[in-house]
């Protein structure tokens, strides 16, 4: 399975580290084979070597160039950082960034065979108009993207789910992510006020590849035991 942590604009640089130092000690002590993948911000990123991936929260379509306030390739190579997340809700509403801005991101990593969680998600007057609606919601942010890109994860994430400790139930969930999985067979990852007392029933769910969290995951002991169900469910599979 697949556990992310999408940490957003918190933690300086020497949080991060020690952030990053614990969850290594982690995944070595208690072999977890699980992918655990850490989006940290910009300016705390670090070359890592070790068990967990490092990934971007975001980055400019251009290896290097004038476009204030970005980074680029250039940045990401200097670091290794060979995995981005694309489309995240807050991008899309607070950053205003469009389907359009999102497809040539996604383009340009995906010719540099960046691996890329690429996130949907409806927010909660779309949820609330219904099936049909949300359906063409959730289709258009799929426009231009590469649903069979080889490097590519998908996390679905509630809007309304996102930060406010308000999930879907269990079986929306796991309907919803087998109607997902029917349009793009990539990993898919549920995301939205994933935390410790709901994390080992998501991940249970039919139809879930694995957790995107962000708050929860600001918490190095809350995220190593997130990772840790992950690992027991996988080796009850077994
Ligand atoms: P949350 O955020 O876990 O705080 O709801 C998830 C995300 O934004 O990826």
């Amino acid at each position: 399975m697949i556990i992310a942590a999408n940490l957003k604009t918190n933690l300086t640089r020497k949080q991060t580290q020690e952030y990053m130092d614990a969850l290594e000690s982690f995944l070595n002590a208690h072999d977890i084979s699980q992918k655990v993948v850490v989006f940290p911000t910009a300016s705390s990123l670090n070359p890592h070597a070790g068990k967990l991936t490092v990934g971007a929260q975001n980055a400019y379509a251009t290896v290097n160039g004038a476009y204030t306030g970005e980074i680029g390739l250039e940045q990401l190579e200097e670091f290794g950082i060979k995995t981005i997340l694309i489309g995240h809700s807050e991008r899309r509403h607070i950053l205003g960034e469009s389907q359009e801005q999102i497809m040539k991101k996604f383009d340009f990593y995906k010719a540099l065979g960046f691996t890329i969680v690429y996130c949907i998600g409806e927010p909660l007057e779309v949820r609330e108009s219904g099936d049909e609606k949300m359906a063409e919601y959730l289709d258009a942010q799929y426009i231009g993207i590469d649903v069979h890109y080889a490097n590519l994860i998908v996390a679905y994430e509630p809007v309304w789910a996102i930060g406010t400790g308000l999930t879907p139930t269990l079986e929306d969930i796991s309907s919803l992510h087998l109607k997902l999985k029917e349009k793009c067979s990539a990993p898919l990852l549920y995301g939205g006020s994933v935390k410790v007392t709901n994390a080992k029933d998501v991940l249970a769910l039919d139809g879930v590849d694995g957790i995107l969290v962000g708050s929860a995951a600001l918490n190095v002991h809350d995220m190593c035991t997130m990772i840790g169900y992950a690992q027991e469910l996988e080796n009850i599979k077994k």
